[in-house]
């Protein structure tokens, strides 16, 4: 199960990436906007917290940079979002980082690209081993 979200500037890709979804039959939780301005930290909070929950596994986050929605997501602790806009850094962050959010710029990229990154953020396990120290480091840094 996967929760995503978008602010008003992140609505059309996530229309488009919801259908790819539905097409993959990837289970999805949309925790808004409809199209209506919003505030993107909310946005980010009200996904969140499907993942830190356990109701769903990942985030996709959307607004119109990615930027932020990525920064907001960040302060939630427990939330290791990255920010995407090709493949290589998507499937990376999950091998490397266990990134448990994946953020998008509906200004940025078009849904082509988008619903690739999307594939591969879902599909690529975590690597573990010396990078789960380095992921330990970082969660770390939520203690101060
Ligand atoms: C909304 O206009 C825009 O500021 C937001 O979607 C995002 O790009 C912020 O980082």
């Amino acid at each position: 199960m996967i929760a995503i979200g978008c602010d008003h500037g992140g609505y059309e890709l996530k229309l488009e990436v919801i259908r790819h979804l539905e097409e993959k039959g990837v289970q999805f939780i949309d925790c808004g906007c409809n199209g209506e301005a919003v505030d993107y930290p909310d946005i980010a909070a009200a996904t969140c917290e499907k993942v830190l929950s356990g109701e769903c596994e990942k985030a996709i986050l959307i607004c119109g940079t990615g930027i932020g929605i990525s920064m907001a997501a960040n302060k939630i602790k427990g939330i290791r979002a990255a920010l995407c806009g090709d493949w290589y850094s998507a499937k990376f962050t999950r091998l490397h980082n266990d990134a448990n959010a994946l953020c998008m710029g509906g200004r940025v990229i078009g849904a082509g690209l988008a619903c690739e990154i999307v594939d591969i953020f879902l599909d690529t396990e975590f690597e573990g081993g010396r990078h789960a120290r380095r992921v330990e480091k970082v969660m770390k840094l939520e203690e101060n």
